[in-house]
């Protein structure tokens, strides 16, 4: 009920809009009141006329009998069809008032998720998938709109109409002492509800089944989008294909089972109707024989015993829709009412541009208690320095990171920007005066120039070349033909992964932050990439507080002080010179990269001694996040150094090919299946 009040509320604004359509409800239900009494009345006039004593009137009563009787049909007539049209018009615009109401509180609400998902933390996305974010924002308030748009209306005019007819069935039972009539119209009612009792419970739990496995298939279908690229890379398209079948098809079932049991309830309701009504044709037959009712009147009896059924199926059936619209409510409300873990402090400080110092305090974190991630970290960066963070996979750099902008919030210790706590300034400020480039860049629906200036969106045009050039993607940009407008789809679906890197170092610099957070924005790609994207990085790098994790000791050496992380630990730090010679985790840490690097070189002879003409390359392009998956979970602690090993490109082609060839004896495993 608390539930059901607080979603009123977002009718509130349309509540004029909602009274008038509500008294248009019972002007239509009124008009279509009398029309069975009319016609019950013309047909006993009509029948009437040859009763007893015709074949003694001269024949002038009977012309004037006849044409009475047709003046009085005629009459009857235009009433009726006055009735209709009214009933049209009047209840057209109801129609049209309560869809607009409709459509207008789903808007509402849409808007209020969207931004409410916003503003939500990452936390939130990490608890959730986006399968089931998304059925939220378009299933579960379409639910909310099919009962606003017709459900409360037609509930409430068949409350109306089935009031109405009780009184009628009640009138007729005292005024022509048809009470048995009365009585089995009636009476039926309550096995209607029995019926209804008794398939109520199973309907209602088939139905959530269906529609949680609903659920399951938005997750898969979103799953199977977002990660399309790992499906292709393992050749995993057609077991995705099964899963997706597998959870369809018990979607079906469980549609199939709900609507079985609903066709039951219905085939019941209906057998209940037609006994009522072949028993009142039989009492009522004896009752017009024995003179106590007219022919006219049992019909008009019927029509309104008729229009009592329609109704009552149709509350009994609301209440169903009504739970599962309020079960959709709920869910709403959930989102609605989660809170994001970061949260904005009371009165919160507004950062202007910030000089950049950064300081953490004994910051420590986790993400689930009892699992720490971070402990004891402080680190003290000066505006202007590269701190670079290097340590084994899972030691906490991304996470550490993540604290800056405050994805998270630290469990302990705390972080100051130029002085201030992240905690008490306002989090757009803060987040205005960071930048990041992360290890695989996401590139929105749009054009390259609107994904640049995605940062600041006020950029005029001449900043953005300039932004490009410096970053290294102006000469490639030009060379698409629509240049800058070149439409990218989806994550940048059309640019290499270094080109994807260098539109997102444009849109950084672009952006000008103070602070800056570079994320392995240098791994998973080919050497050539790499170098233009190191000086890109250089460029951007210059005169602000960075934090970067990288592979490349080229990278790091230069930084001004270095942070090596273990297990959430800083176990050393200082610049490249002392830490190499130390003998600790971080001289480790340059043997193997030194190794690697040797073993690159070789390779890199090795292939220009058998000079093999290289493969498309497109061909290359799409085989390559295949290798470094491969490559990730075959040693998942050696990737932190390199991931992207320079593949031999002909070798790529010839895996890209044996990877289609394997489909087709799969294709005919699930033809048989
Ligand atoms: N969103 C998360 N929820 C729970 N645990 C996480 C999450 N992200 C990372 N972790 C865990 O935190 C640890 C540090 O991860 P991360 O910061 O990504 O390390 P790195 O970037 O050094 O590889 C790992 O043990 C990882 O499993
Ligand atoms: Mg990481």
């Amino acid at each position: 009920m608390a539930l059901l009040v607080r979603f009123l509320r977002f009718a509130r604004p349309y509540r004029v809009a909602l009274a008038v359509s509500l008294f248009l409800v019972f002007i239509t239900t009124g008009l279509s009141m009398p029309m069975p009494y009319i016609t019950g009345q013309l047909i006993d006039k009509l029948t009437k006329i040859y009763g007893a004593g015709w074949s003694t009137l001269s024949a002038q009563s009977q012309s004037d009998a006849i044409s009475g009787a047709q003046n009085y049909l005629v009459m009857v007539i235009f009433i009726l069809i006055g009735l209709a049209v009214a009933g049209s018009v009047i209840g057209y615009s109801r129609s049209l008032i309560m869809m607009y109401l409709g459509n207008r509180v789903v808007f509402d609400i849409r808007q209020r998720l969207f931004r409410h998902l916003q503003r939500l933390s990452m936390r939130y996305y990490e608890r959730n998938s986006s399968g089931r974010i998304m059925a939220r924002v378009l299933y579960d308030v379409d639910a909310v709109q099919s009962v606003l748009s017709s459900g409360v209306v037609d509930m409430l005019s068949n409350l109306v109409t089935l009031l109405v007819v009780f009184g009628i069935m009640l009138y007729y039972g005292i005024t022509h002492q048809v009470w048995v009539l009365s009585l089995i119209a009636v009476g039926v009612l309550p096995l209607y509800v029995i019926n209804f009792l008794a398939m109520q419970s199973k309907i209602r739990q088939a139905a959530s089944e269906a529609r949680d496995q609903y659920s399951e298939v938005y997750s898969t279908l979103a799953e199977a989008i977002s990660g399309i690229r790992v499906i292709k890379a393992f050749a995993r398209e057609q077991s995705e294909a099964r899963r997706f079948v597998r959870e369809i098809r018990e979607s079906i079932d469980l549609n199939i089972r709900t609507g079985k049991l609903r066709t039951i309830l219905g085939i019941n309701a209906n057998l209940i109707t037609r006994a009522a009504d072949i028993t009142v044709l039989f009492l009522g037959g004896m009752y017009v024989l024995g003179q106590k009712m007219t022919m006219g009147e049992l019909i008009a009896f019927r029509s309104y015993m008729g229009m009592m059924y329609g109704p009552i199926i149709a509350l009994v059936t609301i209440n169903d829709t009504i739970n599962w619209v309020m079960a959709a409510v709920e869910r709403i409300f959930e989102t609605l009412d989660t809170m994001p873990d970061v949260q904005e402090a009371e009165d919160p400080k507004r950062l202007g541009v910030v000089t950049g110092n950064v300081t953490l305090e004994n910051v420590g974190f986790y993400y689930d208690p009892g699992e720490i991630v971070l402990q004891d970290i402080s680190i003290e960066a000066k505006a202007g320095t590269v701190t670079a963070l290097v340590g084994p996979s899972g030691s906490g750099k991304t996470t550490l990171v993540h604290l800056l902008p405050r994805f998270y919030d630290p469990t302990e210790g705390r972080i100051l920007v130029d002085g201030h706590d992240l905690q008490d300034v306002m989090i757009r400020s803060l987040r205005r005066n960071i930048g990041m480039v992360l290890q695989e860049s996401f590139l929105f629906q749009g054009t390259l120039r609107e994904n640049i200036k995605y940062g600041r969106p006020e950029a005029n045009d001449e900043e953005v070349v300039q932004a490009s050039i410096a970053a290294n993607c102006h000469d490639f940009i030009m060379e698409f033909p629509d240049g800058y407008e070149t439409v990218v789809g989806e994550r940048g679906t059309r640019l290499s992964g270094g080109q994807r890197q260098r539109i997102a170092i444009a849109r950084a610099l672009l952006r000008n932050p103070r602070i800056l957070i570079l994320d392995e924005a240098t791994s998973d790609l080919d050497s050539e990439s790499e170098a233009l994207i190191q000086d890109a990085l250089d460029k951007l790098m210059k005169n602000r507080t960075t934090f970067i994790i990288a592979h490349r000791l080229s990278t790091v050496m230069n930084a001004d002080q270095i942070m090596v992380l273990d297990h959430g630990h800083i176990v050393e730090r200082g610049t490249h010179a002392e830490l190499a010679t130390a003998g600790g985790l971080y001289a480790r840490l340059c043997e193997v990269q030194f190794k690697r690097a040797q073993e690159k070189v070789e390779e890199h002879l090795e292939k220009m001694r058998d000079d093999r003409p290289a493969a498309p390359e497109e061909t290359a392009a799409d085989a390559e996040p295949q290798q470094a998956e491969a490559q990730g979970s075959a040693e998942t602690e050696a990737t932190e150094e390199e991931q992207a090993t320079k593949t031999d490109t002909s070798e790529d082609g010839a895996e890209a090919e044996a990877g289609s060839s394997e489909q087709s004896p799969e294709a005919d495993e699930d033809g048989s299946d």
